[in-house]
C-alpha cells in the first residue's frame, strides 16, 4: 500500500443555514477543499451522508455532487454508516489512494437536518427499528441507558458526567466553525431541561447543518501541492451490534475497541503516543465510555479523570479541542471529516487559539448508532 496524506481541508460553518441547500453546503466546503489543495482537478470523489433522502429528499449524492463543483466524469459515490458516514467515507478514500487506483480523491461528508420537523425520528432509522425505534426508543434514550448503566457500576455522579460538556464548550469558544461557541457551568446543564433521564439538553449533539471536505493524495507527492500536509498513519474500523440490548455490557462499545486496536497496530503507536483525540460525544456518557475503549483511561475510570480535567489543556491528553459534536455540531454525515480537519489544523498548527501545543498524532473516532459501527484514524503532522 501507498502511503497517503492529507493536503487541503475546507467545511462549511456548522448550524442552521437556511440560505444553503445540501448541495450549496458540499460545494463550499469541497471548493474550499481544493481551493486550499491547489488542484483543481480531481480523480474520484467519495461523499459521506446518513440520510440525504429523509432529510433532504435527495439520493444520489456522488454523481450530484461531482457534477455541481464541475468534475463530473470521475467516479463518485455516496458511503453510507449512519453517524459514521463521514468517517468511513474518508476510510474510503485513504484505500482508494493507498491501493495505487487513484491519486487526486476528494472526501467529503454532508448533511442538512433542519429541513425536516423531525429529525430524530430520521436518526431514529439507524437504530434497531424493530426492536427499538418501533417500541419508542430514539438515540437520546438509547444512550440515557448507556448513562445510567455506567453511573450504577462505577458511582460516577451527575455533577462529574456534567463536566463533559461544560469542557467541550469551553473549547468550543475558540472555534470560529462552531454551532455553540460559548460557555456553559453546571448550573446550565443541571438545569437544561431533561431529554431522557438522566441526560438532559446540554448532555445532547444538537442538529445541525454543515459539511466538511478533504483532499487525499499519496505520501510521495504532497509536496507538489503544498507544504501543510499531514499523514494518514492508521486506519481500523469495525462493526458492533446494532441493538443496545445486544451489547453483553452496557458500559461497554465494543465496536470502538476493536477499530481503536486495529488503528493503533497500523500506525505501531501507543494510546501514550497521541497528543489529542476528537471523539464522537454525541451524548455526554459516550465520550467518557469512547475515552475508555480506546484506551485513554482504565474502564470505570474515565468519567472521574475527564471530570478532573485530564481531558483538557494541561491534562492527560486533550478531548475535542474542536468543541466536539456537543458545542460544534453533529450535521451527522459530515462529523467524521471534519473530526479529520480539525486534526490536521491541529498538526499543521493552524488551530489558533485551540491549538494543541506540540500536536505531533492525534486521533479521531467515528461511530454510529449507539456502537454499531466505528471508525478510527490516527495522523501525523510532518
Ligand atoms: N445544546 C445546546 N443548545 C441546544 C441544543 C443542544 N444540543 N439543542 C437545542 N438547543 C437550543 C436551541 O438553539 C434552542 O435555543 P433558542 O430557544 O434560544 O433558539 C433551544 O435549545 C431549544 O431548541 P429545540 O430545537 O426546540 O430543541 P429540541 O428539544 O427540539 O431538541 C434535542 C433538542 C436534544 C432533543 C435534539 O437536539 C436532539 O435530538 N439531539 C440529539 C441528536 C442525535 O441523536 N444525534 C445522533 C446521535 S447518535
Amino acid at each position: 500500500m501507498r502511503d497517503v496524506a492529507i493536503i487541503g481541508v475546507g467545511m462549511t460553518k456548522f448550524g442552521e443555514l437556511w440560505e444553503q441547500n445540501i448541495r450549496d453546503m458540499f460545494a463550499e466546503a469541497a471548493l474550499k477543499a481544493m481551493e486550499n489543495a491547489n488542484v483543481e482537478k480531481i480523480d474520484a470523489l467519495y461523499v459521506g451522508a446518513m440520510s440525504s433522502g429523509l432529510y433532504a429528499f435527495q439520493e444520489h449524492l456522488g454523481s450530484l455532487m461531482a457534477d455541481y463543483i464541475g468534475q463530473v466524469g470521475v467516479p463518485a459515490v455516496r458511503i453510507e454508516s449512519a453517524c459514521s458516514s463521514g468517517g468511513q467515507a474518508v476510510r474510503m478514500g485513504f484505500l482508494d489512494v493507498a491501493s495505487g487506483m487513484h491519486d487526486i480523491v476528494l472526501v467529503g461528508g454532508v448533511e442538512k437536518m433542519w429541513d425536516v420537523e423531525d429529525g430524530t425520528f430520521v436518526l431514529a432509522t439507524a437504530s434497531d427499528q424493530e426492536y427499538e425505534a418501533y417500541n419508542g426508543v430514539t438515540f437520546p434514550g438509547l444512550y440515557a441507558m448507556i448513562a445510567r448503566a455506567y453511573m450504577e457500576k462505577y458511582g460516577l455522579t451527575r455533577e462529574e458526567l456534567a463536566q463533559v460538556p461544560i469542557k467541550n464548550h469551553k473549547h468550543a469558544v475558540n472555534n470560529p466553525n462552531a454551532q455553540y461557541p460559548f460557555e456553559i457551568d453546571l448550573k446550565t446543564v443541571l438545569n437544561s431541561s431533561m431529554v431522557a433521564d438522566p441526560l438532559r439538553l446540554m448532555d445532547c449533539s444538537p442538529i445541525t447543518d454543515g459539511a466538511a471536505c478533504i483532499i487525499l493524495c499519496p505520501l510521495d507527492r504532497a509536496k507538489e501541492f503544498t507544504d501543510k500536509y499531514v499523514k494518514i498513519r492508521g486506519v481500523g474500523a469495525a462493526s458492533g451490534p446494532i441493538a443496545l440490548h445486544d451489547h453483553k455490557d452496557l458500559t461497554r462499545l465494543e465496536a470502538v475497541f476493536l477499530a481503536g486496536q486495529r488503528a493503533y497496530n497500523m500506525a505501531g503507536v501507543t494510546p501514550n503516543d497521541i497528543n489529542f483525540v476528537e471523539v464522537h460525544d454525541c451524548f455526554s456518557i459516550a465520550e467518557i465510555v469512547v475515552a475508555e475503549e480506546l484506551g485513554f483511561f482504565e474502564y470505570g475510570k474515565g468519567g472521574k479523570a475527564i471530570a478532573e480535567g485530564q481531558g483538557t489543556y494541561g491534562g492527560k491528553i486533550v478531548i475535542n479541542p474542536s468543541g466536539g459534536l456537543k458545542a460544534k455540531g453533529h450535521p451527522v454525515g459530515a462529523t467524521g471529516v471534519a473530526q479529520i480537519i480539525e486534526a490536521y489544523y491541529q498538526l499543521t498548527n493552524q488551530a489558533g487559539k485551540r491549538q494543541v501545543q506540540n500536536a505531533r498524532i492525534g486521533m479521531t473516532q467515528n461511530m454510529g448508532g449507539s456502537g454499531g459501527s466505528c471508525v478510527v484514524h490516527i495522523l501525523e503532522g510532518m
